[in-house]
């Protein structure tokens, strides 16, 4: 078994990690770490278990260390569920000590470096893993996964690419969840819809462009398409809806892309996290639904419907798991191909 720790581990998507891999069939969890709030309390005190997935005895008495305490940490691999700010300094003291870390925040996806991997999608850019070490003389890697509504639309764009993709426009519908735990205020959400998200809309425009663009000379070459998004917090608790318009240089029907929707290979292996549809059409007009869909394949399937005429194009409708595909399980997802690849070991 490959040794996993959680940094972040008592947040909304640390415990997702946590209910990912304390019945992982090839990782073991080794260590729970989090903020000093947290730290010497059993697992089970320091954060309140908020999913439906029982929690294991032997986890929920493990005892919560600082993450600063990296000494103590016992580990292969390192999954990373903190804030953006703490994340930067202290995911590079993790790599520069040796640990393989699978991030979700932000604070290192965009350096020229670091892979920003949908496995479905951009498997390939692992490559940069050796770059990195090479460059930052170090034995660890930062490998990360990208923002959660970033996902959901960028693997339905991956199958689109070959149409010529010039311009998406995209307004999300987006979970309370998705600003973790202490978030937003129930009194500031319920009956009610706030039209700003900070930072989504610059990740939502930027990053798939790095994930749809080419490894070539050891860096990556942007996608050339232009993404214009519109982000907005939702009463759900979770999952992401996102409406989406795509031009293309093509002359392109809603049946050309239910087509490259149905016919879509990512290539991969089995793998663990990996779900039987890693996108899901539906022909229901009224769906896909959060409340229907968002757990479907464990909430690792992405799904798509609506798939419409607009007037220079295509729109459709993307709906993921935010805690689940959109972050936590795409890590996993990540790290189950980086030990497939051998790139993670125990
Ligand atoms: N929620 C989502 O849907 C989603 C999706 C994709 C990516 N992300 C990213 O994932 C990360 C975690 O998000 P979240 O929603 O899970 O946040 P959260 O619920 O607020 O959890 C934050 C976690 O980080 C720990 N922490 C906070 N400050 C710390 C510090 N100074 N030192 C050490 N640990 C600290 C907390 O520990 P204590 O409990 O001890 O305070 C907690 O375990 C963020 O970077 C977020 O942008 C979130």
């Amino acid at each position: 078994m490959i040794k996993a720790g959680v940094l972040g581990a008592t947040g909304a998507v640390g415990q997702r990690f946590v209910e990912f891999l304390q019945n992982h069939p090839w990782f073991e969890l080794s260590t729970l770490a989090a903020s000093e709030r947290s730290a010497g309390k059993p697992y089970a005190e320091a954060t309140k278990w908020r999913l439906s997935t029982p929690l294991n005895r032997e986890v929920s008495e493990m005892e919560v260390i600082n993450v600063m305490d990296i000494k103590n940490i016992d580990a292969d691999i390192v999954f990373s569920a903190l804030p953006s700010d703490v994340a930067y300094a202290v995911e590079l003291k993790y790599a520069e000590e040796g640990f393989v870390v699978a991030s979700n925040a932000s604070a290192h996806r965009m350096e020229d470096d670091v892979p920003l991997v949908i496995p479905e999608v951009n498997k390939e850019h692992l490559e940069l893993i050796d770059i990195q070490k090479d460059k930052r003389k170090w034995n660890g890697c930062i490998v990360t996964n990208p923002n959660c509504s970033t996902i959901m639309m960028t693997m339905a764009l991956k199958p689109l690419m070959r149409f010529g993709i010039r311009r998406v426009y995209v307004a999300t519908m987006q979970a309370v969840s998705g600003a973790g735990y202490t978030g937003v205020p129930s009194m500031a959400i319920l009956d009610n819809i706030i039209p700003f998200i900070a930072g989504e809309e610059r990740k939502m425009e930027t990053e798939p462009l790095k994930i749809l663009g080419e490894l070539e000379n050891e860096r990556i070459v942007n996608a050339n398409i232009s993404i214009s998004a519109s982000c907005h917090r939702v009463p759900v608790l979770d999952g992401h809806t996102e409406a989406i318009w795509v031009e293309f240089d093509d002359v392109v029907e809603p049946d050309d892309v239910m087509e490259k929707f149905e016919s879509f290979d990512h290539g991969l292996q089995d793998l663990p996290t990996l779900p039987e549809n890693s996108i899901m059409i539906h022909k229901d007009e009224d769906r896909p639904q959060p409340r229907l869909d968002r757990d479907l394949g464990r909430g690792m399937t992405v799904s798509v419907g609506r798939i419409r005429k607009s007037e220079n194009g295509i729109k459709f409708i993307v709906l993921g798991h935010n805690t689940v595909r959109g972050a936590a399980g795409a890590s996993v997802l990540n790290a189950e191909l980086m030990v497939d690849m051998g790139i993670v070991k125990s």
